[in-house]
């Protein structure tokens, strides 16, 4: 009798207890990265901090109305498996949003169809200025563009006066990493005419590439090309 009694006055309780759960909105979370950890953004790396995003929302209640269904798919960085790795998660699961991919060639196809499907895209890549137009892509980007960095250089420029400028920036040989100095730079160049009215002679660019250095010799490598970029910056 009294194990009866507890369990009328407890079935309220559950029945509301119930009702806050299916007033959940779900969203469905897929984060598509690369395995190869030495990637920057490799699932192996940034992965685990995924989840503990996810996970903090969860426990300290941040959203109290959305439960999010977090899954992972592993890809390459080239420029067609994470697309059709998008295109098998619209398929087979429910998908609100993609985190990733996160290299330039992988992240560039997969997002100009984002608005096709009309999911919502977060990624540390697509950096070039054109992926802002929100009306186009609909994608949030964690870091600023590629003519984000030239503000800063620019007003360090203008702060002590410098007229002549050397631009130094090494290359990188993988096509699949974010090319973000190759990227730069030109944002820099462009914004040094368009801004500091600065001209073709006023500024120079270097790319250099460590590889070539001979073994151990990084140091002279990085001298002497300093011994040649002097002759075209500030101090002489
Ligand atoms: C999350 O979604 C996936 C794919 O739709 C599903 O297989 C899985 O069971 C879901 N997990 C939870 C905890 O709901
Ligand atoms: C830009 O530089 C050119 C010559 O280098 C000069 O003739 C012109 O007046 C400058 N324009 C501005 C807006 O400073």
């Amino acid at each position: 009798m009294a194990y009866f009694e507890v369990s009328i006055l407890a079935l309220p309780l559950l029945l509301s207890f119930t009702v806050v759960i299916s007033e959940k909105e779900k969203y469905y979370m897929k984060a598509i990265l690369p395995d190869d950890n030495s990637k920057e953004f490799a699932m192996g790396k940034v992965g685990p901090g995924i989840s503990k995003a996810v996970e903090t929302i969860r426990r300290e209640n941040r959203l109290p109305q959305v439960e999010i269904n977090l899954t992972f798919d592993h890809s390459n960085c080239d420029q067609t498996n994470p697309v059709l790795t998008f295109i098998d998660a619209l398929k087979d699961d429910n998908l609100d949003v993609i985190v990733g991919p996160a290299c330039d060639y992988s992240c560039a196809p997969v997002a100009r169809i984002t608005r096709y499907y009309r999911k919502a895209m977060v990624t540390g890549a697509c950096l070039a200025s054109a992926f802002g137009n929100k009306d186009q892509y609909f994608m949030t980007r964690l870091y600023p563009d590629y003519y984000g960095t030239s503000p800063p250089v620019l007003s360090i420029i203008q702060q002590y006066k410098w007229d002549m400028v050397a631009l130094l920036y090494e290359h990188q040989y993988s096509y699949s990493e974010i090319q973000y100095c190759f990227f730069t730079i030109p944002a820099i160049q462009k914004d040094l005419v368009a801004k500091l009215n600065l001209t073709e002679n006023d500024y120079f660019v270097k790319r250099f590439h460590l590889e070539l250095a001979v073994d151990g010799n990084e140091g002279e490598y990085l001298e002497n090309m300093l011994q040649e970029v002097s002759e075209h910056a500030r101090s002489k």
